[in-house]
C-alpha cells in the first residue's frame, strides 16, 4: 500500500470509530466544561473535571489517617491533590481560594513489586476513588460542596451536608475548609498573607513543640 492510501486508511478507521461511537447510546452527559470552571448536569450531579491531571499538583499524602486509633490498613494508599489553574493563580495572589475553585483528591493504591523496584512504593495505574471539593458560592448554602466520582467517565454525586467530610474540613482545614497545611507550596503563602483559619492557628498553638 502506498503511503497516501495508508494514511487514508487510518483516517477512515478513525472516522468509522467515531461514527460507531455516535450509535452507542449515551446514558449520561459527561462532557466537562470547556474552561476549568465547575459544570453540572440538570439533576445537580457534577460533570467530571476530566482533564484535572493537567491542572496544578499540590501534594501527595501516603497512608494519612485522622484518628490516633485508626485501623492499620494492610495496603498502603496514596492520595494526590490537584487544583484548577485559575484558582491556583488567585491563591498565589491572595492566599485564599476564589469562587469556582475545584480541588480533586485522587486515591491510588501503593505497589511495591514491579520493574527494578527493590524497596519503597509507587502508584498503581488504577484509581481507587476520586473526590472533588468545589467552591461555588451561589450554588451551595455553605459555599463549598463535596462530590464523589466513580471515574472521569461518569458524573459525580453530591455528598450531603451532614456528612463528616464537611465537619472535619471546617474544623481542621487551614484555609477556608481546605487542608492547605498539607500543601507545601501553599502553606508559606497563607502564613505570609495571614489567611490561616483561627481554628488551625489554635491547634498549632496548642501542639507540643517536640
Ligand atoms: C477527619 C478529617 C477528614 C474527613 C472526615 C474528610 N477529610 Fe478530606 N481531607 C482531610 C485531609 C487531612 C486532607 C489533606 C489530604 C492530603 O494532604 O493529601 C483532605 C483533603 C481532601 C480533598 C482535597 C482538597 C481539600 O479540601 O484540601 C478533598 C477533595 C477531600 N478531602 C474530600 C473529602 C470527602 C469527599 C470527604 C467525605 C467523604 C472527606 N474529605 C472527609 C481530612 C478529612
Amino acid at each position: 500500500m502506498s503511503k497516501k492510501s495508508l494514511a487514508l486508511a487510518a483516517v477512515c478507521t478513525v472516522f468509522a470509530a467515531s461514527g460507531l461511537a455516535l450509535l452507542v447510546p449515551q446514558r449520561q452527559v459527561v462532557k466537562a466544561g470547556a474552561s476549568d470552571e465547575p459544570s453540572y448536569a440538570s439533576n445537580g450531579d457534577m460533570q467530571p473535571p476530566a482533564d484535572y491531571r493537567e491542572w496544578i499538583y499540590l501534594s501527595t499524602g501516603i497512608d494519612m489517617s485522622y484518628s490516633p486509633n485508626a485501623m492499620q490498613m494492610d495496603h498502603s494508599v496514596f492520595d494526590n491533590v490537584f487544583v484548577n489553574p485559575a484558582a491556583y493563580r488567585s491563591f498565589l495572589a491572595t492566599g485564599t481560594w476564589p469562587d469556582k475553585t475545584v480541588m480533586v483528591l485522587e486515591v491510588r493504591g501503593a505497589k511495591s513489586k514491579g520493574s527494578i523496584n527493590q524497596r519503597g512504593h509507587f502508584q498503581d495505574t488504577a484509581t481507587m476513588g476520586i473526590e472533588v471539593h468545589v467552591r461555588d458560592e451561589k450554588r451551595f448554602p455553605g459555599k463549598w460542596a463535596f462530590f464523589e466520582f466513580d471515574s472521569m467517565q461518569k458524573n459525580g454525586t453530591l455528598i450531603p451536608e451532614k456528612a463528616p467530610c464537611y465537619t472535619c474540613h471546617a474544623a481542621h482545614g487551614a484555609v477556608d475548609t481546605t487542608f492547605v497545611q498539607f500543601y507545601p507550596t501553599l502553606l508559606p503563602l497563607a502564613k505570609e498573607k495571614n489567611t490561616l483559619s483561627a481554628s488551625y492557628l489554635k491547634e498549632e498553638g496548642s501542639r507540643p513543640t517536640n
